[in-house]
């Protein structure tokens, strides 16, 4: 895995956005899977300057959802069908019927998540999946014990989980659905190129445990030392807990400048 460590979120947001606008001038209708959360929101604002500016076209773009509310409306501001409509689709000027989704209001759970596992298949596969990571080490909503083989399915999020993400619910704890749908660990995998970013001195723990700790279900983003190509961008607080820090910068700023992100 490749660890990038950037000055500030700002920085994280323009070296993805700029890895996904090249992914997108190499292959107009790339299949990008998104993450919800604040973490990655400097990436959308970074990718829809170049999009405004002509830098990229997104008209044959297609979005992946990464996980989803059980039980919220689809309509309602904060499932995540809803926040990435807003975030991602409108401001990226990508059509939303070139969305793919997840059901979280199906009445049969377990069918819509093979229905998701399905469709994502038949679109090819995502090329690159932009994941946050949880302060308990979750990627989509992979609570710690997620097997590392999982596919789409309903998971129970933890009670760290449902208080980290009342901030969207008006800091009401209570409002926070107990169940969610999120792909699968080993659905996640299957991206050609997995892009985690970490901001902030709240993810340190989360992100040493991911590069350098065991792979293990405790800390899901483990996973990603499964990959052969996933690259974990870090600010510096959230890489002040890397022992390899030095090592990932001397790395990155001797790359050869054709490997790209
Ligand atoms: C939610 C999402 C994750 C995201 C995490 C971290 O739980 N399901 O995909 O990575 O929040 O969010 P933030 O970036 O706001 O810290």
């Amino acid at each position: 895995m490749e660890v990038v460590i950037v000055p500030d979120a700002r920085a994280g947001g323009e070296l993805i956005a700029e890895a996904m606008a090249q992914l997108l001038r190499r292959k107009p209708e790339a299949l990008l899977g998104v993450a919800t959360g604040s973490t990655p929101l400097p990436v959308y604002e970074a990718l829809a300057a170049k999009v405004r500016a002509g830098a990229v076209d997104t008209s044959r773009a297609r979005v992946a959802q990464l996980d989803e509310y059980v039980g919220l409306p689809s309509e309602h501001p904060e499932s995540y069908r809803s926040v990435l409509r807003r975030e991602v689709l409108e401001p990226l000027w990508i059509d939303p019927n070139s969305f793919l989704g997840p059901d979280g209001t199906a009445a049969d759970v377990p069918t819509a998540c093979a229905e998701y596992e399905w469709e994502l298949a038949v679109a090819g596969g995502v090329d690159l999946q932009l994941l946050g990571i949880g302060t308990d080490g979750h990627i989509g909503f992979n609570e710690p014990g997620s097997s590392l083989a999982s596919r789409t399915r309903i998971k129970t999020l933890t009670q760290q989980t449902r208080v980290d993400n009342a901030r969207f619910f008006d800091g009401d704890v209570d409002q926070v659905p107990h169940h969610v749908i999120t792909q699968g660990i080993g659905t996640i995998l299957e991206a050609q190129h997995l892009v985690l970013l970490a901001t902030g001195e709240g993810k340190a723990d989360a992100v040493a445990a991911t590069v350098e700790g065991p792979l293990a279900a405790i800390c899901p983003a483990s996973a990603l030392q499964l990959h052969p190509h996933a690259t974990v961008v870090v600010d510096e607080a959230a890489a002040s807990r890397l022992k390899l820090a030095d090592y990932y910068r001397h790395t990155f700023a001797n790359k050869p400048v054709w490997q790209g992100l």
